[in-house]
């Protein structure tokens, strides 16, 4: 039997069939135009498929950093999120393996396992520490291995910074983003310390996860931010309220998490799935047994136009957010090979700006069921 985090060269030829092209859509890369310097405006169908491991052949910013156009989100590496708990040798493999495929841009959180992800990330990057750039977050309490509540104290977080690296195997963290909001430290103060931690040369850049647009002012006036983290997908738009407004006015970059709809796209899907108590999904409202069926409609979408683009859904779903600002960089979560080969894919479906408006025109049309109302825009989460 073929285990699916392996590489298809330990796989059966069967499998995978129907995503053979996507391989070659990477080799189609390195000839491809920078992308979206401008937004995406040039059609083109993927190729089929030849080689893998071709780079990734374009770039975008973050502030001052210069990512590949997906990176690779690495929480469900760690147990105790969407999958049984993987192989942690397993991990390491696929994250030097995005790298070969030209994945820059990794991130992690102190949160995430807690600690195992950092871990499995460090392991992985210690070769190639230089080439790629670095995210991870703080923001929490524990106890152990438990999380306690929220803690964005400055010492606090200038004392976990120094686990991080330790746990990173590095000297310095490229991004560090600020979790969650800590209601009882104003973002002055937190913003201040991240910018006494870049002035130490541990910390490259500021980045801040699902604030509004005011704490995200607060924080740039302090130390400029190099990137917001938000949820944002074909299903979960808030931050097209206002968060992708004030990011463009500042120069701030904007990377979604969750852009594949937490893996409502991946085929097999319908409206009686249903996840496993222990997944993290089981609570996620948008993906509720009451919800599904109106949602679908949206997966039924990206099906749609995946047959019309050659592509798969999750392909369209990440273009799509590629297309609507060039300083968006997805970082779609994989703990599997064939995922990441798909889902760097992405970069190789373009859509014109008749096609983004007709997109647009159908995705507004349908409702949804189980998002963040256009209210919660002015709130931190
Ligand atoms: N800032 C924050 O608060 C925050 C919150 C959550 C996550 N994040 C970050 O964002 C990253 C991504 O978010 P996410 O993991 O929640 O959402 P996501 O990337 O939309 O979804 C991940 C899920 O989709 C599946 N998947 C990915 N590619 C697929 C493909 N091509 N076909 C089928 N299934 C596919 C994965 O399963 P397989 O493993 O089986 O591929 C996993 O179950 C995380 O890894 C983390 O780094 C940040």
């Amino acid at each position: 039997m073929s285990n699916e985090h392996e590489r298809p060269d330990k796989q059966a030829n069967t499998t995978l069939d129907r995503r053979k092209f996507l391989a070659g859509t990477l080799g189609a890369m390195a000839a491809a135009p920078l992308l979206g310097m401008s937004g995406i405006v040039r059609a083109q169908s993927a190729t089929p498929a030849k080689t893998t491991g071709s780079k990734q052949a374009s770039h975008r910013r973050l502030g001052p950093l210069q990512v590949s156009p997906i990176g690779l989100g690495c929480m469900a590496m760690a147990p105790g999120f969407y999958n049984p708990a993987p192989e942690r040798a397993a991990m390491v493999r696929l994250i030097r393996d995005a790298h070969a495929m030209g994945v820059t841009f990794f991130d992690t959180a102190e949160v995430y396992g807690p600690f195992i992800s950092e871990e499995i990330v460090g392991e992985a990057l210690t070769l190639i520490r230089n080439e790629v750039m670095l995210a991870s977050k703080f923001g929490f309490n524990y106890k152990g291995s438990s999380v306690t509540g929220r803690n964005s104290q400055p010492a606090h977080i200038k004392t976990r910074v120094d686990g991080m690296l330790k746990r990173l195997r590095t000297d310095r963290i490229d991004l560090l983003y600020l979790h969650r909001m800590d209601p009882k430290v104003p973002i002055a103060d937190i913003a201040g310390a991240v910018g006494d931690l870049i002035s130490a040369g541990k910390v490259r850049a500021f980045g801040v996860s699902e604030v509004n647009p005011e704490t995200l002012r607060g924080a740039h006036a302090v130390t400029p931010v190099a990137a917001v983290q938000s949820e944002y997908s074909l299903l979960e738009r808030l931050p097209e309220v206002a968060m992708l407004d004030t990011c463009a006015e500042l120069g701030i970059g904007f990377v979604p998490w969750g852009p594949t709809m937490r893996g409502l796209l991946a085929d097999g899907f319908n409206a009686y799935s249903r996840f496993a108590a222990q997944d993290r999904r089981a609570s996620v409202p948008f993906l509720a047994p009451e919800a599904l069926e109106t949602n679908m409609k949206i997966v039924a979408l990206a099906r749609e136009w995946a047959q019309r683009k050659d592509a798969t859904p999750v392909q369209i779903a990440l273009a799509w957010l590629l297309a609507q600002r060039d300083f968006i960089v997805p970082i779609p979560g994989t703990t599997k090979w064939p995922h990441l080969r798909e889902n760097l894919g992405a970069v190789d479906v373009r859509f014109t700006a008749g096609e983004l408006a007709e997109f647009r025109n159908a995705l507004t049309a349908l409702s949804v069921v189980g998002n963040r109302p256009a209210s919660k825009a002015q709130e931190n989460e």
